[in-house]
């Protein structure tokens, strides 16, 4: 038995993944990964997708591409197993064990069911409501210590732990109570065209999100054409959050502090300090585009990856399944 603390993180292939995903969540596992102080698995949550409607050739095609950016952005698929949520049926398995032990007023409280009800007005489907439930199984199946995850799901975290201690007190000890997982250094990367919002990839501008794949030069001309204000100094300040967003994504990708980019621009003007950043995202972007294209050219080895990915990962979620089921009082097959 390994003792290291064991990490599951999961996102969704619901779309194009943007610089504020990168920042907030692929960059961090990959440091969580080279640490070597914890066993990480990474799951692409494609059952979650479809509690929204999905085009099923899109669908396929936003899967692979999120898969193929895991490994360009740097997850090392033989460390860490990397697999897609609908190749472990333990997942679907113990979700119905979660669903039955979560209350519906709980599901009710979950605040991002209400702002997708509302999104998705004609399609509030009860897969959308039980959400959570799956998710708290995606964590319980691999007694997982550490969840990283960004704010907007910490409601869906703190359910999964008191489901984790309803079904110890109730049936005895068998699950981890996982705690979330907050980096450090966790940079929110909000819209380049309205710094009060996140950066999304589901805002109507596109000119306010940055997408991995994006060409270069479109990046480059996206940052150019960021809201600032009608000041002139790089610094953090009031009335000055374009500019501490653009801030925030050159600390981002450099590595430098905040002090440290103020200080390096005293001086400059938003002209210079829009190329100094365009130029470092470009940078970090270009091998991971590149990577993600050799990728895409081998369709084999991205098959390889997820099929070894989801063997690692049932070897253990059947396990907690097996368990489950007999404390619960289900026969024995
Ligand atoms: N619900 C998460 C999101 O939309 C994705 C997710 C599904 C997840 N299962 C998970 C994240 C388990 C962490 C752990 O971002």
């Amino acid at each position: 038995m390994s003792e290291k603390k064991r990490i599951l993180s999961g996102i969704q292939p619901s779309g194009a993944l943007t610089l504020g995903n990168y920042v907030g969540a692929l960059r961090n596992w990959v440091a969580l990964q080279k640490t070597d102080e914890y066993e990480c698995f990474f799951m692409l949550a494609d059952l979650h997708t479809i509690t929204v409607r999905q085009i099923p050739k899109d669908f396929r095609k936003n899967a692979m591409d999120l898969l193929a950016l895991f490994i360009a952005c740097g997850i090392d698929p033989e460390k860490s197993p990397v697999f897609f949520q609908s190749h472990v049926p333990a997942h679907l398995q113990l979700s119905w064990v979660m669903t039955c032990n979560t209350y519906m007023g709980e599901l009710s409280r979950m605040t991002q069911f209400k702002d997708k009800a509302k999104k998705h007005a004609t399609n509030i489907n009860a897969g959308l409501f039980t959400y959570p439930s799956l998710m708290a199984a995606d964590i319980l199946l691999y007694q997982a210590d550490l969840v990283p995850v960004g704010h907007d799901q910490m409601q869906h975290l703190e359910l999964t732990r008191d489901l984790a201690n309803r079904f110890n007190n109730a049936y005895s000890e068998t699950f981890k109570v996982p705690e979330a997982y907050i980096p450090k250094v966790g940079a929110r990367i909000m819209s380049l065209q309205d710094p009060t919002q996140k950066m999304s990839k589901s805002d109507t501008n596109e000119n306010g999100y940055i997408l991995l794949l994006d060409p270069i030069d479109q990046v480059i001309k996206k940052i150019k054409r960021a809201v600032t204000d009608s000041g002139s100094e790089v610094k953090r300040g009031e009335g000055k959050a374009g500019v501490e967003n653009l801030m925030s994504i050159y600390s981002a990708v450099t590595g430098m502090s905040m002090d440290e980019i103020e200080s390096a621009f005293i001086g400059k003007g938003y002209g210079e300090f829009k190329t100094a950043v365009a130029e470092a995202v470009a940078e970090t972007l270009r091998p991971i585009q590149e990577r993600y294209l050799d990728l895409m050219k081998n369709k084999d080895y991205l098959e390889k990856i997820y099929r070894d990915g989801a063997g690692k990962a049932a070897y253990i979620a059947n396990k907690t399944v097996a368990k489950v089921y007999r404390k619960v009082g289900l026969i024995q097959p």
